[in-house]
């Protein structure tokens, strides 16, 4: 620990060029960052595509504004689009995922004994607000409500006092973010899939800037493929992202082709981990089983019923012909 509290110590805020950053050529637009990266900023990841919802959270980052609250179905890129513009900014991320009895001590931090003494050790809260980065509470809305409004002082600018470390005051940082990512937006869970989720207090949700973030369209999506699964053919890979969506309106009740509806539904993680099994599996191809049916019960069909899972599969030795893998 205090070897990390010695590394925090040294960041060096910095003026960076925002257009050079975010799209590789100087626009003269300053952005505050960070000089260098430290063992809490998230590695940046080259095969990582921005969609719109990116545009928020840049200008998020440039002004000290209010905390954010990014929201949109599971698995569309909500908590790697934090982190992935933390990271080009070098900003360390102190991250928690909420839960029912998640407690403030959780955040702030709480008494230990380190070599016979009892010291305080800081939570990820108080380390962001103390030397500046995001802090990211993944899942709010799955916090105890009136948890949650505890943190409404401090989403207000107010600093963070700590009784149990000799009533420690931490003034936030310039450079301190409060972000939170979840599935609703803090209203109530209208579909049902969303187990566990709160409605959240009004005044809580009143401190925060909204954004909504939505699957990727099906030219990013593509994109994504062509840096995740390179070894499948393009046309395949098109196919894929076209079978994904069909099953997002197949899950919406929007189908065109089909009155079914069905109960599971692709993530932006389910359709690459699907393509990354077909990958594996393609040695498979040799026994006689199609890789991409058999790829896919594994990402997705097994988490359906029967019914939707033979639905599926139906669907798509049509849409993947033998021949295809
Ligand atoms: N635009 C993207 N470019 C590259 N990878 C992406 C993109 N969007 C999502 N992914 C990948 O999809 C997976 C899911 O993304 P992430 O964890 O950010 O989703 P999430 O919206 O936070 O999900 P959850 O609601 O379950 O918390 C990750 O492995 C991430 O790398
Ligand atoms: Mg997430």
């Amino acid at each position: 620990m205090a070897d990390t509290i010695t590394e925090l110590e040294t960041l060096m805020p910095k003026d960076l060029d925002a257009g050079l950053i975010f799209s590789g050529t100087s626009s003269g637009k300053k952005i505050k960052g960070f000089e260098s990266p430290c063992s809490f900023t998230p590695s940046i990841n080259s095969d990582y595509l921005y969609h719109e919802s990116s545009r928020d959270v840049i200008v998020w980052f440039m002004n000290s504004a209010d905390p954010f609250y990014l929201f949109g179905p599971a698995g569309s890129g909500k908590t790697s689009l934090i982190k992935q513009l933390a990271a080009k900014l070098n900003y360390p991320v102190f991250s928690v995922t909420g839960h029912s009895r998640l407690e403030f001590p959780d955040m702030v931090g709480h008494l230990t004994v380190q070599n016979g003494n009892m010291i305080f050790q800081h939570g990820p809260l108080a380390l962001a607000m103390k030397y500046g980065g995001v802090f990211l509470l993944d899942e709010i809305d799955l916090l105890d409500p009136a948890t949650a409004a505890g943190l409404n002082g401090m989403l207000d600018g107010e600093p963070l006092c700590i009784p149990e470390n000799g009533s420690e005051i931490i003034t936030p940082h310039p450079l301190f973010r409060f972000a939170a990512t979840a599935n609703t937006n803090g209203g109530s869970d209208e579909t049902g899939l969303y187990q566990g989720t709160l409605r959240q207090n009004l005044a809580f949700m009143d401190r925060f800037w909204l954004c909504e973030i939505n699957y990727p369209t099906a030219e990013a999506e593509e994109n994504l493929l062509a840096f995740k699964a390179k070894n499948l053919p393009e046309e395949l890979r098109k196919k894929m992202v076209e079978f994904a969506n069909e099953v997002r309106k197949l899950f919406m009740g929007e189908s065109t082709d089909f009155n079914d509806t069905i109960e599971v539904t692709f993530s932006t993680r389910t359709l690459i981990r699907w393509a990354d099994l077909t990958v594996r599996f393609q040695p498979l191809a040799n026994q006689g089983v199609q890789p991409i049916t058999y790829a896919l019960d594994r990402a997705l069909g097994y988490r359906a019923t029967r019914e939707t899972r033979s639905f599926l599969n139906e669907l798509a030795q049509r849409i993947f012909p033998v021949t295809d893998t």
